[in-house]
């Protein structure tokens, strides 16, 4: 899961996963607007549906049943996911959508989930947006881990703001767990400092990092070191109302610097807009928004960070 195990290779599609611990705060909607842009500046772009469990992204866009979804895929019914790939109405975006319909699909099998990653790296485009689902489940940290950017979601409220921390400590002890998958005591002790009241007293990821330098010395510590730099995540607080409101991505920045050893970027804010409410309860597509849409407008500023 390192440097070399990104989904896209040289010539691969680039991806964007888009997540945060919690649901509801607007990943589906970030998302959408992101691959909208993306695709708005002549790039091909699929928007791909990862919230095995709970897929909306179609009924975001205005597609009532989307005519072929990943279970075709899972069920070997397609052999690729270009061929699941359906279009929308915009230029240059497809969609490929999930499968709410099959339960299952939340407790993915890893060989599954393998596959998909794999197939991800073969598809026809220039970005591919992951929309995640909520939570820290491993097959969540999976997708965002694997993807060349690590976007995460959040709400100016402090319940968000802690969820988006605890998603990324997550992600770090996830990826430090898979590399020391074949070394039984580096493994060991990374499992042992996950829970914060162990025996160790291993609080933070900096104190973790002091024992398997102990254990491992300092060319192991040192590769882990990096490995963890890598993960990078760039937040965005959505919904924001006033101008303090998006101090929350700042704050996840410096407390992510101090305690996880990540370097985090403030990637800004998307105003609350009750537009983007409005279309959403009334099952409009979101990329028929008036392009003076607030939201439409903060994701532009964005997907341009994210670009440069
Ligand atoms: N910037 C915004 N302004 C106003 N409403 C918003 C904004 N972003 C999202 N919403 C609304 O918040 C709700 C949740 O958004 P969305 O479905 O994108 O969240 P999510 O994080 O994908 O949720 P889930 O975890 O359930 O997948 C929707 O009703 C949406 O219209
Ligand atoms: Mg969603």
């Amino acid at each position: 899961m390192g440097k070399n195990d990104k989904v896209s290779g040289n010539t691969g599609a680039k991806v964007w996963a888009v997540g945060g611990g919690k649901g509801g705060v607007g990943k589906s909607t970030i998302s959408i607007f992101l691959a909208f842009w993306l695709a708005r500046m002549g790039k091909q772009t699929i928007l791909m549906d990862v919230d095995l469990g709970g897929a909306n992204l179609h009924t975001l866009l205005g597609i009532k049943s989307p005519p072929r979804t990943i279970n075709d895929f899972i069920t070997k019914k397609y052999n690729s996911l270009e061929d699941i790939c359906i279009d929308t109405e915009i230029e240059n975006l497809r969609l490929i959508s999930g499968a709410s319909e099959i339960l299952s699909l939340a407790n993915l099998q890893f060989a599954q989930k393998t596959k998909i990653i794999q197939n991800i790296s073969l598809l026809n485009a220039d970005y591919v947006v992951l929309d995640l689902g909520a939570g820290t489940s491993f097959n969540v940290l999976d997708f965002f881990l694997v993807a060349d950017k690590k976007i995460a979601v959040l709400t100016p409220q402090p319940t968000s703001i802690q969820n988006t921390y605890a998603f990324v400590r997550n992600a770090v002890y996830r990826k430090l767990s898979r590399l020391s998958s074949r070394d039984p005591s580096l493994h060991a002790l990374i499992k042992t400092s996950i829970d914060t009241k162990n025996e160790l007293k291993m609080q933070t990821v900096k104190e973790l990092f002091c024992f398997i330098q102990e254990l491992k010395g300092e060319d192991v510590a040192e590769s882990l070191r990096k490995e963890i730099e890598e993960i990078k995540p760039e937040m965005i607080t959505n919904m924001v109302r006033n101008p303090s409101d998006k101090n929350a991505g700042r704050i996840i920045q410096l407390v992510a610097e101090k305690y996880l050893m990540v370097h985090c970027a403030d990637m800004g804010g998307v105003d609350y807009d009750r537009y983007v409410y409005t279309a959403t309860s009334g099952m409009v597509a979101l990329t028929r928004l008036d392009q003076s849409s607030d939201a439409l407008a903060c994701t532009y500023e964005i997907a341009m960070k994210l670009l440069s």
